[in-house]
């Protein structure tokens, strides 16, 4: 079974509230919310106001993705605002057991996110702790970008590791999904594909 999250870092905000209907009639399974601080990357967009303003168009669950430093600082914020998944970048956390363990506590399902550069080895020990891992198939800040063939790799690897474990996590890419990807990250076991230009970036 596989899952999109459209991203509305793509979608025209001026018509956020009918671009978010047409995505949810079309079966979006998530809205995928880029929030990003102009420190972890080079680029700023959205912040809890955000989510509660896609949680009064649509009841189709906010999938948060914090590209910050120091997440553990806006959690609590995210959760109120009505995020149903919460991701936060291996990156970012020097803590990474008590971030995941906030999020849960929040009553979110917790998600765990890579860059290109990082390997998934980093993440061996939460992988039994985490609703969700986020393969960055693009350098975070920007739709609409190339995606990075390397990480059909760390998919492969991940969906191996997860039988190894008898994990339960999903595996959800990121960046540069198009007609053309899909099917390959889908071959590679992804389950949750998040779109942004491929989908708010059509005319039709
Ligand atoms: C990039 C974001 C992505 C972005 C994907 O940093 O995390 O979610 O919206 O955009 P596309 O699908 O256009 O590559
Ligand atoms: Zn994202």
């Amino acid at each position: 079974m596989a899952y999109l999250a459209p991203s509305i870092l793509s979608a025209d905000l001026i018509r956020l509230k009918e671009q978010i209907e047409i995505v949810e009639q079309c079966g979006a399974d998530f809205i995928h919310v880029d929030v990003m601080d102009g420190h972890f990357v080079p680029n700023l967009t959205f912040g809890p106001v955000m989510v509660k303003a896609v949680k009064q168009i649509s009841d189709v669950p906010a999938d948060v993705h914090l590209m910050i430093s120091n997440p553990e600082k806006y959690i609590a914020d995210f959760a109120t605002a009505g995020a149903s998944v919460i991701t936060v970048h291996q990156e970012t956390c020097t803590h990474l057991d008590r971030v995941i363990e906030q999020i849960k506590d929040e009553n979110c399902k917790a998600g765990v996110s890579v860059n290109p550069a990082t390997p998934v080895a980093l993440l061996e020990d939460v992988l039994t702790q985490v609703d969700l891992v986020l393969v960055m198939s693009v350098n975070p800040g920007f739709g609409g970008q190339r995606f990075i063939r390397g990480s059909l790799q760390k998919i492969k690897r991940l969906s191996a590791l997860r039988a190894e474990k008898e994990a339960r996590f999903l595996i959800e890419v990121d960046g540069g999904i198009n007609a053309q990807t899909a099917p390959e990250v889908l071959r590679a076991g992804a389950d949750i594909l998040v779109a942004g230009n491929a989908i708010f970036g059509q005319p039709d």
